[in-house]
Protein backbone atom coordinates (compact mmCIF):
# COMPACT_ATOMS: atom_id res chain seq x y z
CA UNK A 1 0.00 0.00 0.00
CA UNK A 2 1.38 3.39 -0.58
CA UNK A 3 0.75 7.12 -0.25
CA UNK A 4 -1.16 8.62 2.64
CA UNK A 5 -1.33 5.25 4.55
CA UNK A 6 1.95 3.62 3.12
CA UNK A 7 2.57 2.10 6.71
CA UNK A 8 -0.68 0.20 7.01
CA UNK A 9 1.46 -2.92 4.83
CA UNK A 10 2.50 -3.64 8.60
CA UNK A 11 -0.69 -4.79 9.56
CA UNK A 12 -0.65 -8.01 8.11
CA UNK A 13 2.18 -9.04 10.53
CA UNK A 14 0.43 -6.55 13.73
CA UNK A 15 -3.00 -7.67 13.66
CA UNK A 16 -1.78 -11.30 13.70
CA UNK A 17 0.41 -10.55 16.78
CA UNK A 18 -2.68 -8.53 18.61
CA UNK A 19 -5.54 -10.60 17.06
CA UNK A 20 -7.19 -13.18 19.39
CA UNK A 21 -9.98 -15.49 17.25
CA UNK A 22 -12.29 -17.68 19.59
CA UNK A 23 -15.57 -18.22 19.19
CA UNK A 24 -18.43 -17.22 21.57
CA UNK A 25 -21.05 -15.47 19.06
CA UNK A 26 -21.78 -15.44 15.65
CA UNK A 27 -22.65 -12.29 13.40
CA UNK A 28 -25.25 -10.28 15.12
CA UNK A 29 -28.90 -8.82 12.86
CA UNK A 30 -27.94 -4.89 12.41
CA UNK A 31 -31.62 -4.57 13.21
CA UNK A 32 -32.07 -3.57 16.74
CA UNK A 33 -35.44 -5.50 17.73
CA UNK A 34 -34.36 -8.55 15.93
CA UNK A 35 -31.02 -7.88 18.05
CA UNK A 36 -32.53 -7.92 21.11
CA UNK A 37 -34.61 -11.23 20.21
CA UNK A 38 -31.27 -12.50 19.73
CA UNK A 39 -30.60 -11.47 23.21
CA UNK A 40 -32.71 -13.07 24.93
CA UNK A 41 -31.13 -16.82 23.44
CA UNK A 42 -27.98 -15.81 23.98
CA UNK A 43 -27.76 -15.51 27.69
CA UNK A 44 -25.04 -16.55 28.15
CA UNK A 45 -22.43 -15.15 25.33
CA UNK A 46 -21.51 -11.44 24.88
CA UNK A 47 -24.42 -8.88 24.69
CA UNK A 48 -24.58 -5.53 24.30
CA UNK A 49 -26.87 -2.83 22.34
CA UNK A 50 -24.45 -0.37 21.47
CA UNK A 51 -25.89 3.16 22.36
CA UNK A 52 -26.04 6.69 20.20
CA UNK A 53 -24.98 4.05 17.22
CA UNK A 54 -26.29 6.23 14.13
CA UNK A 55 -25.29 9.30 16.02
CA UNK A 56 -21.69 7.76 16.24
CA UNK A 57 -21.35 6.79 13.06
CA UNK A 58 -22.69 10.26 11.69
CA UNK A 59 -20.16 12.04 13.86
CA UNK A 60 -17.06 10.19 12.74
CA UNK A 61 -17.95 11.67 9.20
CA UNK A 62 -16.09 8.70 7.95
CA UNK A 63 -13.58 8.52 4.96
CA UNK A 64 -13.68 5.27 3.79
CA UNK A 65 -10.08 5.32 3.33
CA UNK A 66 -9.24 6.84 6.88
CA UNK A 67 -7.73 5.58 10.05
CA UNK A 68 -10.04 5.35 12.92
CA UNK A 69 -9.72 3.71 16.53
CA UNK A 70 -12.62 2.31 18.48
CA UNK A 71 -11.08 2.75 21.85
CA UNK A 72 -13.75 0.71 23.65
CA UNK A 73 -14.44 -2.05 21.41
CA UNK A 74 -16.75 -3.86 23.59
CA UNK A 75 -19.79 -5.92 21.65
CA UNK A 76 -18.04 -4.54 18.79
CA UNK A 77 -21.81 -2.57 17.89
CA UNK A 78 -19.92 0.57 16.93
CA UNK A 79 -16.96 -1.19 15.19
CA UNK A 80 -19.09 -3.11 13.04
CA UNK A 81 -20.60 0.36 11.48
CA UNK A 82 -17.78 1.62 10.94
CA UNK A 83 -15.78 -0.80 9.40
CA UNK A 84 -18.64 -1.60 6.66
CA UNK A 85 -18.09 2.02 5.59
CA UNK A 86 -14.41 1.52 4.92
CA UNK A 87 -13.18 0.82 2.06
CA UNK A 88 -8.93 1.62 1.74
CA UNK A 89 -8.97 2.30 5.48
CA UNK A 90 -8.34 0.73 8.56
CA UNK A 91 -9.51 0.18 11.96
CA UNK A 92 -8.23 -0.25 14.84
CA UNK A 93 -10.18 -1.87 17.83
CA UNK A 94 -9.29 -1.39 21.73
CA UNK A 95 -10.20 -2.99 24.95
CA UNK A 96 -8.77 -3.73 28.04
CA UNK A 97 -11.09 -7.21 28.29
CA UNK A 98 -10.20 -9.90 26.48
CA UNK A 99 -13.79 -11.07 26.70
CA UNK A 100 -15.06 -7.86 24.53
CA UNK A 101 -11.72 -9.15 21.79
CA UNK A 102 -12.62 -12.09 21.77
CA UNK A 103 -16.67 -11.90 21.18
CA UNK A 104 -16.21 -8.88 18.78
CA UNK A 105 -13.45 -10.54 16.84
CA UNK A 106 -15.78 -13.57 16.14
CA UNK A 107 -18.45 -11.23 15.37
CA UNK A 108 -16.11 -8.68 12.96
CA UNK A 109 -14.26 -11.85 11.52
CA UNK A 110 -16.01 -10.85 7.97
CA UNK A 111 -14.36 -7.69 8.44
CA UNK A 112 -10.28 -8.52 9.71
CA UNK A 113 -8.30 -7.49 7.00
CA UNK A 114 -9.52 -4.07 7.64
CA UNK A 115 -9.19 -4.07 11.71
CA UNK A 116 -6.46 -4.24 14.29
CA UNK A 117 -7.49 -5.72 17.81
CA UNK A 118 -5.53 -4.32 20.53
CA UNK A 119 -5.77 -5.61 24.35
CA UNK A 120 -4.75 -2.48 26.18
CA UNK A 121 -6.33 0.55 28.19
CA UNK A 122 -6.82 3.67 26.01
CA UNK A 123 -4.98 5.91 28.25
CA UNK A 124 -2.24 4.19 25.88
CA UNK A 125 -2.94 5.43 22.92
CA UNK A 126 -0.03 7.03 21.93
CA UNK A 127 2.55 4.32 22.87
CA UNK A 128 -0.89 1.84 20.92
CA UNK A 129 -0.30 3.80 17.61
CA UNK A 130 3.51 3.64 18.11
CA UNK A 131 3.91 0.26 17.90
CA UNK A 132 1.84 -0.03 15.07
CA UNK A 133 3.75 2.61 13.51
CA UNK A 134 0.65 5.40 12.86
CA UNK A 135 1.45 8.88 13.45
CA UNK A 136 -2.25 10.39 12.37
CA UNK A 137 -5.99 9.30 12.56
CA UNK A 138 -8.91 10.60 11.36
CA UNK A 139 -10.97 9.73 13.89
CA UNK A 140 -11.61 7.64 17.12
CA UNK A 141 -14.60 6.49 18.88
CA UNK A 142 -14.95 6.33 23.25
CA UNK A 143 -17.93 4.55 24.18
CA UNK A 144 -17.01 4.86 27.77
CA UNK A 145 -17.95 2.69 30.83
CA UNK A 146 -18.61 -1.08 31.49
CA UNK A 147 -20.43 -3.01 29.01
CA UNK A 148 -23.51 -4.84 29.36
CA UNK A 149 -21.84 -8.34 29.51
CA UNK A 150 -19.86 -6.82 31.58
CA UNK A 151 -22.68 -5.95 34.16
CA UNK A 152 -24.67 -9.11 33.44
CA UNK A 153 -21.91 -11.24 34.23
CA UNK A 154 -21.99 -12.08 37.42
CA UNK A 155 -18.00 -13.28 38.32
CA UNK A 156 -17.32 -10.06 37.31
CA UNK A 157 -18.44 -8.55 40.53
CA UNK A 158 -19.80 -5.64 38.48
CA UNK A 159 -23.46 -5.87 39.92
CA UNK A 160 -24.94 -5.49 42.91
CA UNK A 161 -27.64 -8.06 42.03
CA UNK A 162 -25.89 -11.08 42.18
CA UNK A 163 -23.36 -12.63 44.04
CA UNK A 164 -20.21 -13.00 43.04
CA UNK A 165 -16.45 -12.21 44.54
CA UNK A 166 -15.62 -8.35 44.59
CA UNK A 167 -13.95 -7.78 41.39
CA UNK A 168 -15.24 -5.39 39.10
CA UNK A 169 -12.14 -5.25 37.18
CA UNK A 170 -12.24 -4.50 33.41
CA UNK A 171 -8.73 -5.70 32.23
CA UNK A 172 -8.54 -9.00 34.25
CA UNK A 173 -5.16 -8.95 34.43
CA UNK A 174 -4.66 -5.76 36.70
CA UNK A 175 -3.39 -5.50 40.55
CA UNK A 176 -5.97 -3.77 41.81
CA UNK A 177 -9.62 -5.07 42.61
CA UNK A 178 -12.72 -4.47 44.26
CA UNK A 179 -11.41 -6.28 47.13
CA UNK A 180 -8.41 -4.49 47.53
CA UNK A 181 -10.01 -1.29 47.64
CA UNK A 182 -13.21 -2.59 50.46
CA UNK A 183 -10.81 -4.12 52.30
CA UNK A 184 -7.12 -2.08 52.54
CA UNK A 185 -8.51 1.41 51.88
CA UNK A 186 -8.44 3.96 55.02
CA UNK A 187 -12.18 4.99 56.18
CA UNK A 188 -11.14 8.69 54.60
CA UNK A 189 -10.35 6.94 51.43
CA UNK A 190 -13.52 5.08 51.17
CA UNK A 191 -15.48 7.73 52.55
CA UNK A 192 -13.70 10.20 49.60
CA UNK A 193 -14.50 7.73 46.86
CA UNK A 194 -17.50 6.93 47.39
CA UNK A 195 -18.62 10.66 47.75
CA UNK A 196 -16.87 11.89 44.72
CA UNK A 197 -17.06 8.85 42.36
CA UNK A 198 -20.60 8.43 43.60
CA UNK A 199 -21.92 11.31 44.55
CA UNK A 200 -23.33 9.39 47.44
CA UNK A 201 -24.30 11.37 50.26
CA UNK A 202 -24.66 8.31 52.66
CA UNK A 203 -20.87 8.00 51.50
CA UNK A 204 -19.73 8.71 55.58
CA UNK A 205 -21.96 6.11 56.93
CA UNK A 206 -21.04 3.51 54.11
CA UNK A 207 -17.23 3.74 54.22
CA UNK A 208 -17.72 3.51 58.51
CA UNK A 209 -19.77 0.32 58.16
CA UNK A 210 -17.41 -1.14 55.72
CA UNK A 211 -14.32 -0.52 58.22
CA UNK A 212 -16.69 -2.12 61.23
CA UNK A 213 -17.27 -5.31 59.26
CA UNK A 214 -14.04 -6.24 57.82
CA UNK A 215 -12.10 -5.57 61.44
CA UNK A 216 -14.49 -9.03 61.88
CA UNK A 217 -13.78 -10.57 58.85
CA UNK A 218 -12.62 -9.73 55.06
CA UNK A 219 -15.73 -8.80 52.87
CA UNK A 220 -15.54 -11.05 50.22
CA UNK A 221 -18.41 -11.00 47.81
CA UNK A 222 -21.15 -8.36 46.53
CA UNK A 223 -24.11 -9.71 48.50
CA UNK A 224 -21.69 -8.63 51.67
CA UNK A 225 -20.71 -5.37 50.59
CA UNK A 226 -24.35 -4.53 49.48
CA UNK A 227 -25.32 -5.82 53.18
CA UNK A 228 -23.17 -3.72 54.94
CA UNK A 229 -24.49 -0.62 52.76
CA UNK A 230 -28.13 -1.31 52.97
CA UNK A 231 -27.79 -1.98 57.46
CA UNK A 232 -26.64 2.19 57.01
CA UNK A 233 -29.27 3.16 54.68
CA UNK A 234 -31.80 5.23 55.68
CA UNK A 235 -35.41 3.66 55.89
CA UNK A 236 -36.79 6.04 53.53
CA UNK A 237 -34.11 5.92 50.97
CA UNK A 238 -34.54 1.90 51.16
CA UNK A 239 -38.19 2.21 50.01
CA UNK A 240 -37.91 4.64 47.22
CA UNK A 241 -35.30 5.19 44.32
CA UNK A 242 -32.37 3.40 43.18
CA UNK A 243 -30.99 0.57 44.97
CA UNK A 244 -28.95 1.44 48.05
CA UNK A 245 -25.77 0.08 46.78
CA UNK A 246 -25.59 1.55 43.02
CA UNK A 247 -23.62 4.71 43.79
CA UNK A 248 -21.09 3.53 46.06
CA UNK A 249 -20.78 -0.14 43.37
CA UNK A 250 -20.19 2.94 40.64
CA UNK A 251 -17.84 4.84 43.07
CA UNK A 252 -15.36 1.44 43.59
CA UNK A 253 -15.65 0.29 39.93
CA UNK A 254 -14.30 4.31 38.72
CA UNK A 255 -11.76 3.85 41.56
CA UNK A 256 -10.98 0.16 40.45
CA UNK A 257 -10.62 1.23 36.86
CA UNK A 258 -9.19 4.79 37.19
CA UNK A 259 -11.72 5.90 34.64
CA UNK A 260 -12.24 9.42 35.85
CA UNK A 261 -8.59 10.18 35.91
CA UNK A 262 -7.32 9.14 32.38
CA UNK A 263 -10.37 11.08 30.53
CA UNK A 264 -8.21 14.36 29.99
CA UNK A 265 -4.91 12.73 29.19
CA UNK A 266 -6.27 10.66 26.81
CA UNK A 267 -9.02 12.87 25.13
CA UNK A 268 -5.52 15.06 24.60
CA UNK A 269 -3.49 12.34 22.93
CA UNK A 270 -6.14 11.72 20.54
CA UNK A 271 -6.36 15.16 19.16
CA UNK A 272 -2.72 15.34 19.22
CA UNK A 273 -2.89 12.21 16.71
CA UNK A 274 -6.08 13.43 14.88
CA UNK A 275 -5.19 14.41 10.87
CA UNK A 276 -6.77 17.76 10.49
CA UNK A 277 -10.86 17.39 10.07
CA UNK A 278 -10.66 14.54 12.26
CA UNK A 279 -12.96 13.62 14.65
CA UNK A 280 -13.52 12.40 18.24
CA UNK A 281 -16.37 11.58 19.86
CA UNK A 282 -17.43 10.11 23.59
CA UNK A 283 -20.23 8.85 24.93
CA UNK A 284 -20.31 9.52 28.39
CA UNK A 285 -23.03 8.00 31.13
CA UNK A 286 -22.51 9.26 34.03
CA UNK A 287 -22.20 13.83 35.10
CA UNK A 288 -18.19 13.03 36.27
CA UNK A 289 -17.38 11.71 33.14
CA UNK A 290 -19.08 14.18 31.21
CA UNK A 291 -17.73 17.17 33.21
CA UNK A 292 -14.42 15.53 32.09
CA UNK A 293 -15.22 14.87 28.45
CA UNK A 294 -16.55 19.05 28.36
CA UNK A 295 -13.95 20.45 30.32
CA UNK A 296 -11.10 18.86 28.64
CA UNK A 297 -13.06 19.67 24.79
CA UNK A 298 -13.87 22.70 26.17
CA UNK A 299 -9.85 23.70 26.64
CA UNK A 300 -8.69 21.91 23.83
CA UNK A 301 -10.93 24.36 21.86
CA UNK A 302 -9.67 27.04 23.31
CA UNK A 303 -6.88 29.88 22.07
CA UNK A 304 -5.09 32.27 23.78
CA UNK A 305 -5.75 32.76 27.48
CA UNK A 306 -4.10 35.97 28.20
CA UNK A 307 -5.55 38.39 30.50
CA UNK A 308 -7.51 40.78 27.74
CA UNK A 309 -5.12 43.79 29.55
CA UNK A 310 -2.50 42.44 27.75
CA UNK A 311 -1.36 44.38 24.16
CA UNK A 312 -0.06 40.51 22.56
CA UNK A 313 -0.81 37.24 23.27
CA UNK A 314 2.16 35.97 24.91
CA UNK A 315 0.70 32.64 25.65
CA UNK A 316 0.88 31.39 22.35
CA UNK A 317 -2.26 28.98 23.07
CA UNK A 318 -4.46 27.96 19.88
CA UNK A 319 -7.20 26.12 19.47
CA UNK A 320 -6.78 21.86 18.81
CA UNK A 321 -10.17 21.39 18.43
CA UNK A 322 -13.51 22.97 17.33
CA UNK A 323 -16.58 21.85 19.29
CA UNK A 324 -18.98 20.09 16.79
CA UNK A 325 -21.59 20.23 19.29
CA UNK A 326 -22.28 23.04 21.74
CA UNK A 327 -24.76 20.94 23.70
CA UNK A 328 -24.24 16.99 24.06
CA UNK A 329 -26.22 14.88 21.94
CA UNK A 330 -28.84 12.83 23.49
CA UNK A 331 -30.92 9.60 22.61
CA UNK A 332 -33.93 9.69 21.27
CA UNK A 333 -37.37 8.61 22.14
CA UNK A 334 -37.31 5.63 20.38
CA UNK A 335 -33.99 4.17 21.29
CA UNK A 336 -34.36 5.26 25.01
CA UNK A 337 -37.61 2.92 24.46
CA UNK A 338 -35.89 -0.60 23.47
CA UNK A 339 -32.33 0.31 25.45
CA UNK A 340 -32.76 1.10 28.54
CA UNK A 341 -28.81 1.50 29.63
CA UNK A 342 -28.88 4.94 27.27
CA UNK A 343 -30.64 7.04 29.67
CA UNK A 344 -28.19 8.78 30.37
CA UNK A 345 -25.88 8.53 27.78
CA UNK A 346 -24.39 11.79 26.41
CA UNK A 347 -22.27 12.49 23.21
CA UNK A 348 -19.78 15.22 22.60
CA UNK A 349 -17.81 15.41 19.21
CA UNK A 350 -14.92 17.96 18.14
CA UNK A 351 -13.52 17.55 15.19
CA UNK A 352 -9.49 18.81 14.84
CA UNK A 353 -8.52 22.35 13.27
CA UNK A 354 -6.80 22.20 10.26
CA UNK A 355 -3.68 24.31 11.04
CA UNK A 356 -3.71 22.10 13.78
CA UNK A 357 -1.75 19.25 11.57
C1 LIG B 1 -19.76 0.58 26.86
S1 LIG B 1 -18.74 -0.71 26.36
C2 LIG B 1 -18.52 -0.43 24.64
C3 LIG B 1 -19.59 -1.04 23.79
C4 LIG B 1 -19.33 -0.93 22.31
N1 LIG B 1 -19.26 0.43 21.85
C5 LIG B 1 -20.41 -1.69 21.52
O1 LIG B 1 -21.05 -1.08 20.66
O2 LIG B 1 -20.55 -2.88 21.75
C6 LIG B 1 -17.21 -0.18 26.99
C7 LIG B 1 -16.05 -1.12 26.69
O3 LIG B 1 -14.86 -0.36 26.84
C8 LIG B 1 -13.92 -1.06 27.58
N2 LIG B 1 -13.13 -0.07 28.29
C9 LIG B 1 -13.55 0.79 29.24
N3 LIG B 1 -12.53 1.55 29.66
C10 LIG B 1 -11.45 1.17 28.93
C11 LIG B 1 -10.09 1.59 28.90
N4 LIG B 1 -9.65 2.56 29.71
N5 LIG B 1 -9.25 1.00 28.02
C12 LIG B 1 -9.70 0.01 27.20
N6 LIG B 1 -10.96 -0.43 27.21
C13 LIG B 1 -11.83 0.13 28.05
C14 LIG B 1 -14.71 -1.96 28.50
O4 LIG B 1 -13.95 -3.10 28.84
C15 LIG B 1 -15.94 -2.29 27.65
O5 LIG B 1 -15.75 -3.48 26.95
Amino acid sequence: MTGKYGKLQRFSTLSTWFSTLHTQVSTYPPRYPLYIERMKLMEHTFSHVSVLLNECIEALNIDPNGIYVDCTLGGGGHSLEIVKRLEGGKLICIDQDICAIEAASERLKEYKDKIIFVKNNFSNFSGILAELGIEKVDGALLDLGVSSYQLDTPERGFSYNTEAPLDMRMNETAALSAYDVVNTYSEDDLRRIIFTYGEDNNAGRIASAIVKARAEKPIGTTTELVDIIKSVTPKKMLAVGHHPAKKAFQAIRIEVNSELSIIEPTLKAIAYHLNPKGRIAVITFHSLEDRAAKHTFADLATGCTCPPSYPVCVCGKKPTVKLINKKPILPSAEELEYNHRSHSAKLRIVEKMPSEA
